[in-house]
């Protein structure tokens, strides 16, 4: 692929945008060529000036949601593209489209299920006829689930003895991080297309909502997110619902079913919140359970959503610096293979999930694809974190400090 630049970071004047333009000032080889974009050449060049040295021969191209031929301009000089411009489902389709036309690498930080649905109907074929690797859910949702799941199943693999996963949950031990205004308008988004549009609400609340061919899933009964606490044996703790598994376990299930069911047809995947056993547990368990649901049911109320909104970040706010370098993550994957033996993954971040650890994930998964072009699977299309870059992006991140580690 013949470009005049790898990396179109666009978004770049964003909260999100601009600490992975700080990342891949710091981190990215120096052979490795950025462009920052955005739709205000004036923020850019304010963007670029607050950044490390290496930033300031960064060149600044001008593009807009809402202008199909700027988008065109930008893809077609450029071998991938990240974009953190959302809410995805308002402001994304075009991007996706343009990538999908020019054959042009693409990912992004969605979390949005109804957009990502609209992006395999409409663009995916068009994608495998050019090349592009559409690649979706690049951060916190869904990388550390997605690549979670991948290193299990390699880990059978390599063992040669021909073992599948069975049941598998993710448990969510320990978490500490914030949220941006840019999160916020994602999730509100998403919540009122699933309150106003009966087919949306049906596809974001089917586990296989995602899925390539809808017909050819395995029926393992009642595969529902978990909407209640209470004590899992398989795990031995208390678990309430995780926010994001309505996404994570989408895209765990999609990367399952675009390896041809690698993971095995009887792989029966969730995620929840955990806590110790005894009574401590049980009395967190009932407050998250509890605080997340009032604040669904708030956000979801006519009359109390803009009392609620008025409190919460807007676009260009989110963590202090302070508080993105004293978050962490530390999730640990369960799993039984169909022959019933157990064993784990602990996968580990290091700093505040959504921006400290995500611009590091979503640049890592650029510079994948830019520089690893050459062993990546012979796959293109809309595609996961796994079924695009599997082991490769796993390597990446763990030589930038995420730890990803099998405990038999
Ligand atoms: N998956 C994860 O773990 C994760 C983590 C963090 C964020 N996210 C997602 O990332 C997205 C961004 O979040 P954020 O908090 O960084 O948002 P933000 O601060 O509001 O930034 C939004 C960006 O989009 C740009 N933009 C808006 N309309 C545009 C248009 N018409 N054309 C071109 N650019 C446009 C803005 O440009 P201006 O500066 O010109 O307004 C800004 O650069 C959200 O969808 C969020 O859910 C996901």
């Amino acid at each position: 692929m013949n470009r005049d630049t790898d990396i179109v970071l666009f978004g770049a004047t964003g909260f999100t945008g601009k600490l992975v333009a700080e990342y891949l000032a710091l981190h990215a080889p120096p052979e490795v060529r950025v462009v920052l974009a955005g739709r205000s050449l004036t923020k850019l060049e304010a963007v670029r000036s607050a950044l490390p040295p290496r930033a300031s021969s960064w060149p600044l191209w001008v593009a807009d949601s809402a202008d199909p031929a700027s988008l065109a301009a930008v893809v077609s000089r450029t071998k991938v593209v990240i974009t953190t411009v959302g809410p995805y489902a308002k402001l994304g389709l075009g991007m996706v489209e343009a990538c999908a036309e020019h054959g042009t690498h693409y990912v992004d930080l969605t979390g949005e299920v109804q957009f990502i649905r609209d992006s395999i109907d409409r663009f995916d074929a068009r994608a495998k006829a050019t090349g592009a690797r559409i690649v979706h859910c690049c951060g916190f949702d869904s990388i550390p689930s997605d690549l979670g799941v991948w290193t299990l199943h390699e880990h059978l693999e390599q063992r040669g003895r021909g073992e599948k996963l069975a049941r598998t949950t993710l448990v969510v031990e320990a978490a500490k991080g914030g949220f941006s205004g840019g999160t916020i308008a994602s999730l509100l988004n998403a919540l009122e297309e699933a309150r106003t549009d009966r087919a949306r609400r049906k596809m974001m609340a089917d586990p296989y909502g995602l899925s390539p061919d809808r017909a050819a899933e395995p029926d393992l009964g009642r595969e529902g997110d978990l909407m209640s606490m209470r004590f899992d044996p398989f795990v031995d703790r208390w678990v309430a619902p995780f926010v994001m598994a309505a996404i994570n376990t989408r895209v765990v299930r999609r990367s399952n079913a675009l390896l041809g069911h690698a993971y095995g047809r009887r792989f029966r995947y969730s995620e929840v919140t955990g806590f110790r056993r005894g009574l401590k547990g049980v009395v967190s368990a009932a407050g998250l359970t509890g605080a997340m649901g009032a604040f669904m049911a708030a956000v979801s109320n006519d009359t109390t959503r803009p009392f609620v909104e008025r409190y919460l970040p807007k676009s260009g706010d989110g963590p202090t610096p302070e508080a993105i370098r004293d978050g962490f993550f530390r999730l640990r994957i369960f799993a039984e293979t169909e022959g019933g033996e157990r064993l784990r993954c602990l996968v580990v971040g290091e700093r505040d999930p959504g921006y400290g650890e995500t611009s590091k994930m979503l640049s890592q998964a650029a510079l994948t694809l830019v520089l690893d072009e050459a062993r990546l699977p012979a796959r293109a299309g809309v595609l996961t974190p796994a079924s695009a870059m599997g082991g490769l992006l796993r390597d990446r991140l763990v030589a930038a400090g995420m730890t990803f580690a099998i405990e038999a």
